[in-house]
């Protein structure tokens, strides 16, 4: 945390960033985080805490092994992304903002992936899956071999 705090502490609009980078190296950003980030930046908890909170991207638990991200913003609705999202709860035993039992894999709802042309899109790790139908959607999950 020192190391980022480091890297961000002097730039202008530095949580943002700073945020990415600890949910990028930790998975989630800590509650416990949420302090160091206050005083490094010179931010109230509240402000850093109202920005965790706002943006769905960040996670304040840690997720599972896999991370299954389906697409929810307006062109993949268009395209289906609803009964994908109801299809992935099923195959994969878990339900959407969480993180199944065993740790395997969390199921996330994602607000627009940069495919829209291309929907409906998911994301499985750092992989994004584009025009994804019931059928390949069943091909990916089986691949994960998460099956619960
Ligand atoms: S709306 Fe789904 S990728 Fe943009």
């Amino acid at each position: 945390m020192a190391t980022l705090l480091a890297r961000h502490a002097q730039r202008p609009g530095a949580l943002l960033p700073l945020l990415h980078d600890v949910q990028d190296a930790l998975g989630y950003v800590p509650a416990d985080s949420v302090p160091l980030i206050s005083e490094g930046l010179g931010l109230s908890r509240a402000e850093v805490h109202g920005v965790i909170s706002y943006y769905h991207f960040f996670r304040s638990t840690p997720p599972g092994r896999q991370v299954v991200q389906v697409c929810r913003a307006e062109a993949c609705q268009a395209c289906g992304s609803e009964a994908l999202m109801a299809q992935a709860e099923r195959l994969l035993g878990c339900a959407p903002h969480a993180t199944r039992a065993d740790g395997a894999v969390s199921l996330e709802p994602v607000y627009c992936l940069g495919l829209c042309a291309s929907s409906p899109a998911i994301q499985i790790n750092d992989r994004v899956h584009a025009r994804v139908t019931p059928e390949r959607l069943a091909r990916l999950v089986s691949d994960m071999a998460v099956q619960p």
